[in-house]
């Protein structure tokens, strides 16, 4: 049964508060957090933007929006009304702070409380937004600021924000969002490798063939074409989620689950990675692209389609090999995946273990398979082990791979929080853990940029591939080169 321990009073400001983030993502989970009542009822949710609103139309939105994404049992009017005296509106423009009047009003009186700055904003605001709470007198002793994604697009950007946001905040008081690191199932990676015993003495070389990480979507990219155009897939989803998902896998174990020694064990396997440049970019990369096809019996359009039949070569798929340079894992290749439209939404973290090192089973007879430790992150989360077993009968002796499945939704029983339910409390507590420190995501830009910029050199062409698919073929070629495969998805 869950703890729900209430938070201190605070004051949570989300600038971009009438953003697709803030009503589509935060106020859902801050409904949830205030239900069961870790939200006091002094506490205050203020949202602050450009639009001249009053705090009734804002209201009016912010229940049109929780009407809509959350479960429809999930919406209770008692609940909605005890949210909504919380909340309450400021009009503030990011790149004129002298126009912060209704904000400062808002604040004053106020200071000894927490006090968190969200900036669900474009990150071209974030050093304004920064410099403008510093210079309108509203950084607290309990100040915190949140930056969301994407911190920048590359190396240079992301220095530029932190070198700026650094100005007005502490490193301690900043807290980078990478949603991922509030997934249940990601967490669980720690619990997995850290509260059992049983993993640690096979977690490297020689007990592991290769790690294989998967993170599928069969949505398009919408309504954020012209967004996504200017990203791809390699900064929107590998250079943050699925390094975080690898430092998890890779990195030694942590002294203790204080922030800072967890994080310097990431930045250490970030250190790590092999650079990928122009010299093996071909080799260790695929970039693909969809066109129009099919999901789950419904025809969807390909990207150029969506675009509005703009030429583009931006990358909704990649695939790539990735090589730790350090003890534990050399030899080891990881293998990543990430892109839009394919067959299903489908996240999994695939330990492979080496074959039996002698076989009493004859290869013509038997299909002996390595056994396999399967994170299924989303949907359906849990873990598996798959591993060989006799299959039952009077007679003969067959082998078969057999699941040892542990679904969490089943065992646990419970609704499955939303990442940003977590995220906000950790940063309501005071507690980074669970976020990007600026070293790491520098380090995380650097080792992109270089693909980027070996994409570029080599003029790596862009595969395309079918929706509805696993991707362009040469995802698969890049394993079948080392005489591996993709594990087939469920
Ligand atoms: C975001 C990306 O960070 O993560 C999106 O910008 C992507 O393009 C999303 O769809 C995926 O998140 P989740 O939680 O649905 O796996």
């Amino acid at each position: 049964m869950a703890n729900f321990v209430p938070a201190d009073d605070f004051d949570l400001v989300i600038f971009g508060g009438t953003g697709d983030l803030a009503l589509r993502k935060l106020i859902p989970a801050l409904y949830h957090r205030a239900r069961d009542g870790q939200i006091t009822t002094s506490s205050r949710i203020i949202a602050a933007s450009r639009g001249d609103l009053d705090r009734d139309t804002y209201l009016a939105r912010v229940e049109e929006a929780l009407r809509t994404h959350l479960r429809e049992d999930d919406f209770q009017e008692e609940h909605w009304h005890a949210l909504r005296e919380r909340i309450h509106y400021a009009q503030a423009d990011a790149m004129s702070p002298d126009h912060w009047g209704a904000l400062c009003d808002l604040l004053a009186g106020h200071e000894d409380r927490v006090r968190v700055a969200y900036l669900a904003t474009a990150p071209r605001f974030f050093g304004p937004i920064a410099q403008g709470l510093s210079t309108n007198g509203l950084v607290t002793e309990q100040s915190r600021i949140v930056l969301e994604k994407p911190l920048g697009r590359d190396y240079e950007s992301a220095r530029e924000i932190n070198e700026q946001v650094g100005k007005c905040f502490a490193e301690n008081r900043v807290y980078r969002i990478d949603h991922y690191l509030g997934k249940e199932t990601v967490q669980n990676l720690l619990a997995l490798r850290f509260a059992n015993s049983l993993f640690e003495p096979l977690w490297k070389r020689g007990a592991i063939d290769h790690v294989q990480i998967t993170v599928a979507e069969d949505l398009g990219v919408g309504g954020r074409s012209e967004f996504y155009d200017r990203i791809g897939a390699l900064r929107d989803m590998v250079q943050n989620h699925m390094l975080q998902l690898v430092c998890l896998v890779a990195m030694e174990p942590p002294s203790s689950l204080h922030h800072d020694a967890v994080r310097n064990e990431k930045i250490k396997v970030l250190h790590a990675l092999h650079p990928i440049t122009e010299n093996n970019v071909r080799n260790m990369t695929v970039r693909g692209q969809y066109k129009a096809g099919a999901i789950k019996g419904e025809t969807v359009p390909g990207y150029l389609d969506e675009l509005g039949g703009n030429k583009s070569t931006t990358e909704t798929f990649v695939a790539l090999k990735l090589e730790i340079d350090n003890w534990r894992w050399s030899n080891v290749p990881f293998y990543l995946r990430t892109g839009k439209r394919l067959n299903a939404k489908h996240s999994e973290i695939v330990v492979q273990f080496q074959d039996v090192p002698h076989s009493i089973f004859p290869e013509q007879e038997f299909n002996v398979q390595p056994n396999r430790l399967i994170i299924r992150l989303q949907p359906d989360e849990g873990v598996e082990l798959s591993l060989m077993a006799k299959e039952p009968g009077p007679g003969g002796f067959d082998l078969r791979p057999v699941a040892l499945d542990l679904s969490f939704e089943e065992t646990f029983g419970i609704r499955y929080p939303d990442a940003y339910e977590r995220l906000l409390m950790e940063v309501l507590r005071g507690n980074p853990a669970l976020f990007m420190r600026r070293d790491e995501v520098e380090a995380a830009w650097q080792w992109a940029d270089s693909i980027i910029e070996g994409w570029s050199s080599t003029k790596q062409k862009v595969e395309s591939y079918v929706a509805g698919s696993w991707g362009p073929s040469g995802s698969s070629l890049l394993l079948d080169r080392d005489g591996r495969s993709w594990q087939p998805e469920s």
